[in-house]
């Protein structure tokens, strides 16, 4: 979609829209690098500004009405953020991108798709503000939540029945880097006219596309690895139907979780370097994960680039590359012993969230997972010592120098 608002004319040179370049027609054949620099990004039709001005505006003058230039009132439509919504359509080969507040605004805007009685199949393992949104906030709505290994995507089929709407799985999961196998688990939803919705957060557009593997919908914490400088929360989801696109744009502008044009601008920026952000991330997160396993005070690390991964096999057919977030243990297994090691990093810091230029280290059982029961954490194999690391693109060998004075 062009900043007119129409779509261009998908034959080079013919479209009548007066647009300075026609990326549409690009996008087609541009390569990963190319795109997330190019992608959704025209010059601005008034000056020509290479970069999509932040159009700090509530609302836009009409000439009389209903007769404007496809703008009325900024919770509905804003040039900054229809920009940035053509860049995430094209970075997940998606026909269409909404943008939202936050990666749980987006979450909640799937849900909203859904009636009471309704049932949804959900990974066991996965960002535990989603296990409270739907345990907590929206189970009171009667719309019923059964949590599964997707680990085998065959687990999901003994939960299907007559009131499955949608399928939710992370892939790799948060924290312990499960991998689902996704055109297996779109498969089975499609053969039930399920839908299925990945968060594809973990890994990032640049590593792994799950509509090109037959999902309807992803999902991204554009807070993470999409922005990728700590600096924003943002949310965001990808579609190709253009009903659930008309859908999820009235929830959108119904129930108003949208982001500001400041926002939509950092994350424009944010996407031109994602591919090399996250070519270094990779890097580093397999060096790391290698020192780690080797590393005689460390029991188990969690990685889905290591050959002995149980879905090494598909991760690799899915995914670009392994990228940089992983989970770990130690040999002397307690608490106490890991809190220790989360409070002497000195590069790492320890904070919630992950995907960002620097590296963070965090405690999911007291942090970013404390809303899941103890029990039910345990139960899916989430102890209380285990250190999550989101690996950054500083040097390596720094990094593994601080994991190592921290270790001890
Ligand atoms: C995998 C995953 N999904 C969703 C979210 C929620 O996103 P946000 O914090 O942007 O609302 C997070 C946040 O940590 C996450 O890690």
């Amino acid at each position: 979609m062009c900043k007119c608002g129409k779509a261009h004319s998908q034959k080079p040179g013919s479209c009548q829209l007066n647009c300075i370049r026609h990326l549409c027609d690009l996008k087609i054949s541009m390569k990963i690098g190319t795109k997330f620099i190019h992608a959704g990004v025209e010059p601005d039709p008034y000056t020509g500004a290479i970069m999509t001005p932040i159009y700090q505006t509530s609302t836009y003058v009409q000439e009389a009405p209903a007769k404007h230039k496809g703008y009325e009132y900024a919770r509905s439509q804003n040039p900054t953020r229809t920009a940035l919504e053509a860049a995430f359509a094209a970075i997940e080969n998606a026909k269409h991108g909404l943008a939202f507040s936050s990666g749980v605004a987006a979450t909640d805007a799937v849900i909203k798709l859904l009636q009471p009685g309704d049932e949804v199949i959900a990974g066991s393992d996965m960002y535990g503000g989603t296990y409270r949104m739907f345990t907590r906030i929206y189970s009171k709505f009667n719309i019923r939540f059964h949590y599964v290994n997707m680990q085998d995507a065959n687990n999901i089929k003994e939960y299907i029945n007559s009131n499955t709407k949608l399928i939710w799985t992370e892939t790799p999961t948060n924290p312990l880097m499960n991998i689902t196998d996704i055109a297996a688990v779109a498969a089975i939803a499609k053969q039930n006219k399920i839908m299925l919705c990945v968060d594809n957060t973990f890994a990032s557009p640049y590593l792994q596309n799950p509509l090109d593997l037959g999902a309807d919908l992803v999902m991204h914490s554009v807070t993470k690895y999409v922005g990728g400088h700590s600096d924003v929360i943002q949310g965001c989801l990808m579609m190709n139907d253009d009903q659930l696109r008309e859908q999820l744009y009235f929830i959108q502008k119904s129930t108003g979780a949208v982001p500001g044009p400041m926002d939509c601008f950092l994350v424009l920026r944010g996407i031109k370097t994602l591919h090399v952000r996250m070519q270094r991330h990779c890097e580093n997160g397999k060096k790391i994960a290698h020192h780690l396993r080797d590393h005689d005070k460390v029991a188990r690390v969690y990685w889905c680039g290591f050959e002995d991964h149980p879905n090494y096999q598909i991760a690799k057919k899915q995914m670009r590359d392994f990228g940089g977030m992983m989970s770990f243990t130690l040999k002397n297994d307690s608490v106490a012993e890991a809190k220790r090691v989360l409070s002497s990093t000195k590069l790492f810091a320890l904070a919630e969230s992950l995907g960002g230029v620097e590296s963070l280290i965090n405690h999911p059982a007291t942090m970013t997972h404390a809303s899941i029961p103890q029990e039910e954490r345990i139960k899916n194999g989430l102890t209380d010592s285990l250190i999550r690391l989101s690996v950054g693109i500083e040097d390596v060998d720094d990094l593994i120098e601080d994991l190592n004075q921290a270790i001890g």
